[in-house]
């Protein structure tokens, strides 16, 4: 007698590749629409499965466990993992795999492209010239903060924080700060050459502060008005993290009274709704969460979470599981 494959659901339209790969050893029910479901909606549709490719738009936590006992395996298709209630995962017996290293590169990538773009005014210019304003050539024309030379603070230094020290310090000859959990060992500091300092000094420090740490209930809004009061008014703040970790209140406050200069925000609090101050203010870049967003990248990041699936399903065992 032929044996019931088990089911997999995946929460988003994802590519052909990876239906391919993962019909080969699962039945899988898919989402072509891309529809954003409800909690109820995923619950409904999670019935009877034992696996879900989720994303980090979906939040997996105890009130699904507990109404999808067969579920045994949640592959996320992203590095961050907030999404996830680990704690009701264990307590369920639930796997939970990430995607780490192969978004790193491309990631650090935007976070150099979303600094340049907010210190160097490139929206504002573009916005400037596309609504006809712009009829000559002046010496003080949208005058930017400078990048090279200057000093980039980075809070977080994992993969992805390193990935844009390398670039900053190597390819901008930028002094790198950063502050961590845990310093880095003397060999990776040297090979991103950053040097640890206190949050306190990062924040009076940094001409430019990038955000890059994974988002936690322990630092949510942890840039907020106090913060936000220690950096230089001229400063830029990037955000390629999680919303939650920047008070947008505080922030959109900061950038409308001139004490602090620009923000580069690819992640929301709420998103995909984004506070209307921010919207309103020029001084700021606005991009919709699309920092690993090239082809190659997050084709990668899916096969990576399918690859788990099937790993688990084969050996018992993640490829990457996620690591807290
Ligand atoms: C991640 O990998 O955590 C990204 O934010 C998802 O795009």
């Amino acid at each position: 007698m032929k044996q019931q494959r088990p089911g997999v659901l995946l929460t988003r339209r994802l590519f052909p590749e990876v239906l391919q790969r993962l019909s080969a050893h699962f039945e899988v029910r898919d989402n072509p629409d891309d529809a954003v479901w409800t909690p109820a909606e995923l619950i409904e549709r999670l019935q009877g499965q034992w696996g879900v490719l989720a994303t980090q738009g979906e939040r997996i936590d105890a009130t699904v466990l507990a109404a999808c006992p067969q579920l045994r395996v949640v592959a996320n298709m992203a590095v961050g993992f907030n999404n996830l209630d680990l704690e009701a995962l264990a307590r369920h017996g639930v796997q939970a795999s990430n995607t780490p290293d192969v978004l790193t590169e491309s990631t650090a990538d935007f976070g150099m492209a979303l600094l340049l773009a907010t210190a160097r005014r490139i929206s504002e210019g573009e916005h400037y010239l596309r609504a006809g304003r712009w009829h000559k050539w002046s010496a003080d024309l949208l005058l930017g903060a400078e990048v090279h030379h200057s000093t980039l603070g980075i809070l977080g230094m994992g993969r992805i924080g390193q990935a844009i020290a390398r670039r900053a310090a190597h390819g901008f000859a930028m002094q790198v700060l950063y502050h961590n959990r845990n310093p880095l060992d003397a060999a990776t500091e040297r090979a991103c050459a950053a040097r640890y300092v206190s949050k306190a000094e990062l924040l009076r420090q940094a001409d430019h502060l990038l955000l890059v740490l994974p988002y936690t209930s322990a630092n949510h809004h942890t840039i907020a008005a106090a913060e936000l009061a220690q950096m230089k008014p001229s400063a830029t703040l990037v955000n390629l993290a999680r919303g939650g970790i920047v008070d947008e209140r505080a922030l959109a406050h900061a950038l409308r009274s001139g004490q602090l200069a620009a923000a580069g925000l690819d992640v929301f609090e709420g998103e995909p709704q984004v506070r209307p101050e921010l919207l309103e203010l020029p001084n700021v870049v606005l991009t919709p969460h699309i920092a690993s967003s090239t082809r190659g990248t997050r084709l990668g990041m899916a096969l990576l979470a399918a690859d788990n699936l099937i790993a688990y399903h084969q050996r018992g065992q993640l490829l990457t599981p996620v690591k807290h």
